[in-house]
């Protein structure tokens, strides 16, 4: 089962469908239909409900040999950078794209955002992007009290330009993509272990349980969004964040909340 879904998902990185165009976006729902949607975007999304925490992933996932022999550990190589001069003493807030702030897809709609070129095997498709409401504040709001780190299970061709439009602020200090996921039993989870952080001072916003499987008490969940157009979601999360950028302790101050 796994290794059937890992050659599905490497044949689907190669594969260009001229026809993608003209699949409906309900395709992009369906984990078990995979065409070109799924290559780009985010793959393999468990779509409801978390399932029961997995072991960690095992010492040899963890670890790499280079070139000349010497085998590091994944694990101490940090996905991000050092902590910016502004952004000492911030909550790391770990975000993610599709479904979360946006919904892109190939179908042509006439409302779309942005429409996005991106090309896939020398052929350039159009992407349409549609804006999760209320996104544009959220951003803003959510640069000023959080590290905000993008961090998609997308490919970097689609994901970076669609960022570039949508975060004119910049406040994303980093972006990180599929290649920076660990892919476990046939989903891309972000492993938060991996970024540099304290895991006490770090939070995941995401629609998908799969992605925040190793570290769910990190995890604020929020409702996939597609195309809704009276969805406040993001509106109503920012007094939580609010409140948790305030935190010593994430988890303490998530206990606190769900009590209330
Ligand atoms: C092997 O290469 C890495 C960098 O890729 C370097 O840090 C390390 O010192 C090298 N080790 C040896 C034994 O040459
Ligand atoms: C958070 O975790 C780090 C170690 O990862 C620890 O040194 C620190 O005291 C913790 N902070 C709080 C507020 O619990």
């Amino acid at each position: 089962m796994e290794s059937s879904v890992i050659t599905q998902v490497q044949k689907e990185d190669v594969q260009v469908s001229p026809k993608a165009g003209q699949v409906s976006r309900s395709a992009l729902k369906q984990p078990q239909s995979c065409n070109i949607f799924k290559a780009l975007f985010c793959c393999l999304k468990v779509q409801d409900g978390p399932k029961p925490l997995p072991p960690p992933p095992s010492q040899s996932a963890l670890l790499e040999s280079q070139e000349n022999g010497t085998v590091v550990k994944l694990s101490e190589v940090s996905l991000l950078p050092e902590v910016k001069a502004e952004d000492q003493g911030k909550i790391c807030v770990v975000i993610d794209l599709d479904e979360t702030l946006v919904h892109s897809s190939f179908k042509p709609i006439n409302n779309a955002d942005f429409i996005v070129p991106v090309e896939i095997e020398g052929t350039t498709h159009q992407v349409y992007v549609l804006k999760r409401p209320y996104v544009d504040e959220f951003l803003r709001r959510m640069g000023e009290m959080f590290e905000c780190v993008l961090f998609t299970a997308s490919l970097a061709k689609y994901a970076d330009p669609v960022t570039d439009l949508l975060d004119q602020g910049g406040v994303f200090r980093t972006r990180l993509f599929r290649e920076s996921c660990v892919f476990h039993q046939g989903c891309y989870v972000k492993d938060l272990s991996r970024l540099g952080r304290d895991l006490n001072r770090t939070l995941i916003l995401d629609n998908s349980p799969a992605s925040y499987i190793f570290h769910p008490n990190n995890a604020i969940p929020v409702a996939s969004w597609f195309d809704d157009a009276d969805d406040a979601e993001l509106f109503n999360l920012l007094p939580v964040f609010e409140e948790l950028s305030k935190a010593d302790n994430v988890y303490t101050r998530l206990d606190q909340l769900r009590e209330q």
